[in-house]
């Protein structure tokens, strides 16, 4: 394990009679939860874990973030997301998240220039635009087109080679604004806007989605605060869906322009980075505070599918820390553009209100997430609903990396490759086509019901 993981501890395996077959050993990290080391499982007990959505296991070693959902801790390379958020850069954080440390000044400068230079895609690549419907959405495109990146670059895909890797990184980072903006451009009917190398990287976003050709346009600098402290609270999140199948495709050795690609198809579901989408359809479909309480009684009601959105999340079983950053960040969104009174965060708050009294949310200890504010603020700053979740892509594009980068570098990686719980037939003669019976028909056998409970081992 890492240089900060001893195993001190071990894992007794016993049988079902409570003999001892094997131990194993229990690693502890810098922080956070004993992880037992079950790599060597099968070969000793003949057993496998299972754990279909992952909720136990820890699938890689990393240094980057710390989670502690209980009491609402983020941590990215030791720093609190609340420190960053109010204080770095977006380019800061993402030096950080990759390499480990702040950078210098220095460091810095150096970084943000090769950013900034690479921020122009190949000319070529805008004529891909045209092939596209108006009203696709924008991670279609997103992910098409950075999945077509590495037919672009192919002097940068050999994921061996540290200055590639260095350089492929840096493709991605810079391009993906400029990417997401032009799928805007596209659907509106705009011409494409160039990036502008003097302005920063969040500024550089805005413009390139909002300015048009006849007039000069002025970035606000309080909006570009605001998509630069949204950038930095989406950066990265330790092993969410997204980013374990970035770590998934990766592991296979393709290149970071396909594993990128494949996170952001990750990205687009409703659940995950699709959320803060669903708030905003949410709040307007509930439309007035007098609907709150239908809308909660209808979260509650397990016949019904509805969820709040915004509410809850796999880890955080507290208040999410970026939403409190989010919950400033749009105060100061909607002062700036004088909606103080805006109806929508008034609902907002007002459901939060409710919710966090109610029983079932508090069993269930089910809090708003960073998705309850960021719409509301990049509806304020004039960002369609349809982009909200090619944002969320454009910030944790560094956390990708950062977390491909050390999968990369790990000299344990090996290829991804989940063993399964097989619940279909035990072997059988092939049917002649004959004498088979229709899957339609209810006196066939099509399939065994899954085991409700697999046997425990336990030690
Ligand atoms: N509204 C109502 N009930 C909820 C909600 C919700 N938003 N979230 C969870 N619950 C309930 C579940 O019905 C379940 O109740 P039960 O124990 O009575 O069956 C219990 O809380 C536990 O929920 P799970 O679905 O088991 O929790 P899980 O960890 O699998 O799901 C998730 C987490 C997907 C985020 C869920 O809370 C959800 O669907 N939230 C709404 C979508 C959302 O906001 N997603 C954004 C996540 S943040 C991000 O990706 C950046």
């Amino acid at each position: 394990m890492s240089q900060n993981a001893q195993a001190d501890k071990k894992f007794r395996l016993a049988d079902d009679g409570g003999q001892l077959i094997g131990e194993l050993p229990v690693f502890k990290g810098t922080l956070g939860f004993e992880v037992v080391d079950v790599r060597q499982l099968l070969d000793k007990s003949g057993y496998c874990t299972f754990d279909p959505s992952f909720g136990s296991t820890a699938s890689c070693r990393s240094t980057i973030t710390f989670i502690d959902g209980d009491k609402g801790i983020l941590l990215h390379r030791g720093y609190p997301i609340d420190q960053l958020a109010e204080k770095a850069t977006y380019l800061e954080v993402a030096f950080l998240l990759l390499f480990g440390e702040l950078p210098s000044a220095s460091e810095l400068a150096q970084f943000t220039k090769d950013i900034t230079y690479h921020t122009m895609v190949h000319e070529q690549l805008t004529r891909f635009y045209a092939g596209f419907p108006r009203e696709a959405h924008p991670m279609a495109i997103l992910s098409a087109v950075v999945s077509a990146l590495s037919a672009f670059y192919p002097d940068s895909t050999d994921i061996f080679d540290p200055q590639q890797r260095l350089i492929s990184i840096h493709r991605l980072i810079a391009k993906m604004p400029t990417i997401a903006a032009m799928a805007y451009k596209n659907s509106v009917g705009q011409p494409f806007i160039y990036p502008q190398n003097h302005l920063d990287y969040s500024a550089n976003f805005l413009n390139m989605m909002f300015a048009v050709p006849p007039e000069p346009y002025k970035v606000n600098p309080v909006f570009a605060r605001a998509i630069n402290a949204l950038l930095i609270v989406q950066a990265d999140h330790e092993q969410n869906a997204s980013t374990s199948t970035v770590r998934m495709v990766g592991s296979t050795r393709a290149n970071p322009f396909a594993s990128v690609s494949a996170g952001i198809a990750a990205l687009w579901g409703p659940l995950h980075g699709g959320a803060n989408e669903a708030v905003l359809d949410m709040l307007e479909q509930i439309g007035d505070k007098k609907n709150i309480p239908d809308f909660i009684k209808r979260a509650k009601d397990k016949n019904d599918s509805f969820r709040l959105m915004g509410f809850g999340h796999r880890v955080y079983k507290s208040y999410d820390p970026r939403a409190r950053v989010m919950q400033k960040i749009c105060e100061e969104v909607l002062h700036e553009v004088g909606a103080d009174n805006d109806p929508l965060l008034k609902l907002a708050r007002e459901l939060e209100r409710v919710a966090l009294a109610d029983e079932y949310f508090v069993d269930r200890k089910l809090y708003p997430n960073v998705d309850f504010y960021s719409g509301i603020v990049q509806r304020a700053i004039g960002i369609p609903v349809k982009m909200f979740t090619a944002l969320f892509a454009i910030a944790r594009t560094a956390g990708w990396l950062a977390q491909w980068k050390e999968m990369i570098e790990d000299p344990d990686q090996r290829i991804a490759r989940p063993r399964q719980l097989y619940c279909g037939e035990d072997t059988r003669e092939y049917v002649p086509l004959d004498k088979r019976r229709s899957m339609t028909d209810t006196s066939a056998t099509v399939h065994k019901p899954m085991p409700s409970e697999p046997a425990i081992v336990g030690g």
